[in-house]
């Protein structure tokens, strides 16, 4: 594995090891780099650390650019890669991939490359139906906006399942157990499922395939709204009245209940202290959002580089006697130093979820009832690179099939998520390691760690969490706001997250609201009350929890 590979995760000051376990003396600083010819064309560049040994240079193009050289890595006096006098990096244009592949329509204006804001429009041939989007933007993270156009006649079992741009398809029949298989233009990478097969509901196997080049990023609005409705059906709180303005909720008892969570993070060399902390906020902020579902989850946290550093082990959280078990997991992340982590060489996913595998066997041996009804996550963060511990793909298999034993209903006991994070995930390898169900999407692609937060943050943004904890869903529109003027926001400070929650204003003076918006602690003077979007905030005198109100009522009918 090339060392400037290894540099993406958790970016900035950062040492990039000779591989296979240099002493770290080795690693200490030697002088510093010439600062001759770094210059890119159309863009700049930040050092983490001046012209200094260990100093990582990151190149910045404007939106809609991305560099031809990612970042150097200054190392014993030298830059790496080599800078060059004659040939010095550049911005270039970020291009969508081929939407011409539109089969039975007219895709126009008809050009050999897409560039940012380009706008294309679709429109079928006679005797084909439309689905899709008829008028797509390219937007500057690589990807058209909205979703494939299709252009089908939608009279075999499965409807036509498209060509997503960048892509060619082979198979044109759409009747139950055709298949169709999938692959994307020379330099881009498949991510979502290669083959999908027509199933008897009337509905294709796997995931709408996409194509991304190297440049190509989920934003963090596509990935908290693809995460959070991935994590709402899995946390077990559906829609009722889809469609209507009034959105029910209600808990799904058949796959409710039980939840393991297992949240892994790549600690390997290229993390700094400073980063090491902010994987471990990135954690909690998870962990936060997740609290906002009706459900109390079973947590293991791991650090994995060249070994597997458990923060909490599934046993051990659930072990835990105290009621917040929540604030005894934030205290070992807390407790748990950079220090600690020793031998940071290596990138070892494949120990990662064998390790995650043994854990699952401990809770089966404990209670085999239980765990055959528990439901199994797994969100791993990683650049991708494994460089020992061999193909952590034939691991991910045997979890898959030691949860799911074959059994088509089982499948939706086990969720495998991987958040590919820095400017050069291994996305080809990730792929592999997600699952790859209807429609949902289980990988997702950032730039790195603060663009996760942020996605995190958004999620626990009260437009997104309105429906878990509130009245109604789409107050973020001005009209449908003006529509109901009965709604409050209330908002709860505390450290380190806070929540946001819709309230109705039911007299002059009280809101009603759902109880789980507040937690144990919180007092009323860091509660306040926003009527009319940011124009009119108030405070609150007191708050009142049902006395009825229990979180643990419902355990003994699964409901967690
Ligand atoms: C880089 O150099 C400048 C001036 O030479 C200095 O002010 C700054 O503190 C240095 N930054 C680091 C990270 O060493
Ligand atoms: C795309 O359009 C937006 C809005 O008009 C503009 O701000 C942006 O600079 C454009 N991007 C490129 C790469 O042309
Ligand atoms: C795509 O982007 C354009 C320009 O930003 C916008 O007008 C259009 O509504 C978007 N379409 C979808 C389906 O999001
Ligand atoms: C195992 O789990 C089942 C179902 O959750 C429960 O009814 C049973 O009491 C548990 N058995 C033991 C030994 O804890
Ligand atoms: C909440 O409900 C559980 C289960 O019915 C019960 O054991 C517990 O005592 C209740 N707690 C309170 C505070 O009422």
């Amino acid at each position: 594995m090339e060392c400037e590979q290894r540099l993406n995760w958790l970016i900035l000051a950062m040492i990039c090891p000779l591989i296979a376990g240099a002493p770290s003396s080795m690693s200490k600083r030697h002088g510093s780099c010439p600062e001759e010819n770094l210059n890119i064309d159309g863009g700049t560049f930040v050092l983490s650390n001046n012209y200094s040994d260990g100093s990582f240079l990151r190149y910045i193009c404007p939106d809609g650019y991305y560099p031809s050289v990612q970042s150097r890595l200054c190392q014993y006096g030298l830059w790496t890669p080599k800078t060059s006098a004659r040939k010095s990096p550049k911005c270039q244009k970020v291009t969508c991939p081929n939407p011409r592949v539109l089969e039975n329509g007219e895709v126009t204006p008809y050009k050999n490359a897409y560039y940012v804001n380009d706008t294309t429009t679709y429109s079928c041939h006679s005797d084909y139906k439309f689905r899709g989007t008829a008028v797509r933007v390219c937007k500057p993270n690589g990807k058209w906006n909205g979703t494939t156009p299709i252009c089908g006649r939608d009279s075999d079992h499965c409807p036509d399942p498209g060509v997503p741009p960048g892509s060619s398809r082979t198979g044109h029949m759409f009747n139950i157990d055709d298949k169709v298989t999938y692959r994307c233009d020379r330099t881009l990478t498949l991510i979502g499922s290669k083959e999908r097969v027509c199933q008897d509901g009337g509905q294709w196997s796997g995931t709408e395939p996409q194509c991304y080049a190297h440049f190509t990023y989920d934003t963090p609005e596509e990935v908290s709204e693809a995460f959070s409705s991935a994590l709402k059906s899995n946390l077990a709180v559906s829609q009722q009245n889809e469609g209507g303005d009034q959105q029910g909720k209600k808990i799904t008892l058949d796959q409710g209940g039980k939840l393991d969570i297992y949240i892994a993070v790549d600690a390997s060399d290229s993390i700094d202290k400073e980063n090491f902390d902010k994987a471990k906020n990135t954690i909690k902020l998870l962990i936060e959002k997740i609290s906002y579902y009706e459900v109390s989850p079973n947590y293991e946290i791991l650090m994995f580089a060249t070994d597997v550093h458990p923060i909490i082990t599934m046993k051990n959280f659930k072990s835990i006697k105290d009621k917040d078990k929540i604030t005894k997991v934030f205290e070992d992340l807390d407790n748990f130093n950079y220090e600690d982590k020793g031998d940071r060489t290596g990138t070892n996913i494949a120990k990662l979820y064998s390790d995650i595998h043994e854990s699952m066997k401990l809770e089966e041996i404990n209670n085999a009832t239980s765990f055959l009804e528990t439901q199994h996550i797994i969100i791993v963060f990683t650049d991708g690179h494994a460089n020992m511990g061999g193909d952590p793909i034939p691991k991910v298999n045997k979890i898959k099939y030691h949860i799911i034993k074959n059994d088509p209903k089982r499948e939706k006991k086990l969720d495998l998520y991987v958040f590919g994070v820095g400017k050069d995930v291994n996305k080809y390898d990730v792929n592999g390691l997600v699952s790859l169900r209807d429609e949902e999407k289980y990988f997702f692609m950032l730039p790195d760690l603060d663009k996760v937060q942020e996605t995190f943050d958004q999620m626990i943004d009260e437009s997104t969490s309105v429906e878990l904890c509130g009245i109604h869903q789409d107050y973020d529109d001005e009209n449908k706001r003006r529509a109901f003027p009965w709604l409050a926001q209330i908002n709860v400070v505390r450290s380190p997250h806070g929540s946001n929650c819709m309230g109705s204003l039911v007299t002059s003076t009280y809101i009603l609201t759902a109880a789980h918006c507040f937690k144990n602690g919180d007092t009323a003077d860091k509660i306040t009350v926003d009527l009319e979007k940011n124009l009119k905030v108030l405070k609150v005198e007191k708050y009142i929890i049902h006395p009825k109100y229990n979180k643990t009522a419902y355990e003994n009918k699964g409901i967690l």
